[in-house]
């Protein structure tokens, strides 16, 4: 495989071998020096057109653990706001030598263009395109629930939220279920997209009886910056049918995980308890993030640069 555009792309055994090698690459993590010689001479680059906290930082941390240089552009503070287009963006990195290409975009699509039309020579890893697919955060959220339940078949994974404006939803659906995980969506019939009938996965009005059966619960992010129109009455009314509490989080199995992908609206989807409490793994899913990262990087450029050295 040569970009990661899709969780779809992946068949179960690419998936495994991901999860299997950032699991080996989580141990590097936590040595005192953390930085591997792989990816020596090997340039990574961020091109981030839409703001970011944990996808940026851990596609940069796990690059340089690689030992490859990483070139950052921000759309913001960029020649973007001159009119300059994604295409000529894109060559212009390329004329600097990129071998892979992390991009997260407002427009849903744009990592296919990048690969497809060849704008880059380079592996392009897709880091969320609009409402799209964001397929890293999805084996971020495989791994990490891994660790906490072992084999994902057949276990009870419950998504809730804004499902309508989530990549993350979408990736974690098609990826869950090549890993044989049942995917319950949770949300007001005005969040679920169009078409979600054609996707792997139940769906359901009433968080409160999928809790009891879930062995995650992953809560989404209402996005308010894609809303353009009301969606539900009122933020109150949202946190009381669709936010998880205490109250509701106390109904969950033993054993039992929540997740966010973040950044949170504590109080709104979350309540702050439930958010800091122990079956919160949302520190751990960030921490996972890079390993997951590093996987990626090494399985789509590793092989590459022994080729290339031979
Ligand atoms: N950070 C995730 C994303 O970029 C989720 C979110 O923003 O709510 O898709
Ligand atoms: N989970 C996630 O993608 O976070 P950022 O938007 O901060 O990168």
């Amino acid at each position: 495989m040569k970009h990661l555009l899709s969780a779809g792309d992946l068949s179960r055994d690419d998936a495994l071998r991901i999860l299997d090698t950032a699991d080996e690459l989580l141990a590097v993590a936590r040595r005192p020096i953390k930085k591997l010689p792989t990816l020596r001479g090997r340039t990574v680059v961020n091109l981030f057109f839409e703001d970011s906290t944990r996808t940026r930082i851990s596609f940069e941390a796990a690059a340089k653990r690689l030992s490859a240089d990483v070139i950052n552009f921000a759309a913001k503070g960029s020649s973007v706001s001159k009119g300059e287009s994604l295409k000529d963006t894109a060559m212009t990195l390329q004329a600097m030598g990129a071998d892979a290409v992390v991009i997260r975009h407002h427009a849903s699509g744009a990592p296919y263009r990048l690969a497809h039309l060849e704008w880059t020579h380079g592996a392009v890893i897709n880091a969320g395109d609009g409402m799209h697919e964001h397929p890293t955060q999805a084996l971020l959220d495989a791994f990490t629930m891994r660790r906490h339940l072992g084999d994902l078949q057949g276990k009870n994974i419950t998504i809730v939220g804004d499902i309508l404006h989530s990549r993350v939803a979408r990736s974690n659906a098609l990826l869950l279920d090549t890993l044989g995980a049942r995917v319950t969506l949770v949300a007001p019939p005005t969040l679920l997209p169009v078409g979600v009938d054609t996707w792997p996965v139940e769906t359901s009005y009433d968080l409160d009886s999928a809790v009891e059966k879930s062995d995650v619960v992953m809560m989404l992010r209402v996005q308010r910056e894609r809303m353009n129109a009301s969606y539900f009455p009122s933020a109150r009314e949202y946190s009381r049918r669709y936010g998880l509490d205490q109250a509701r989080m106390n109904r969950m199995p033993d054993g039992a995980i929540v997740m966010h992908p973040g950044p949170m609206n504590r109080g709104m989807e979350i309540s702050a308890d439930v958010a800091d409490s122990v079956r919160s793994v949302i520190v751990e899913q960030v921490t996972n993030g890079v390993a997951v990262r590093m996987a990626v990087l090494y399985l789509l450029l590793g092989g590459a640069a022994e080729e290339g050295d031979a």
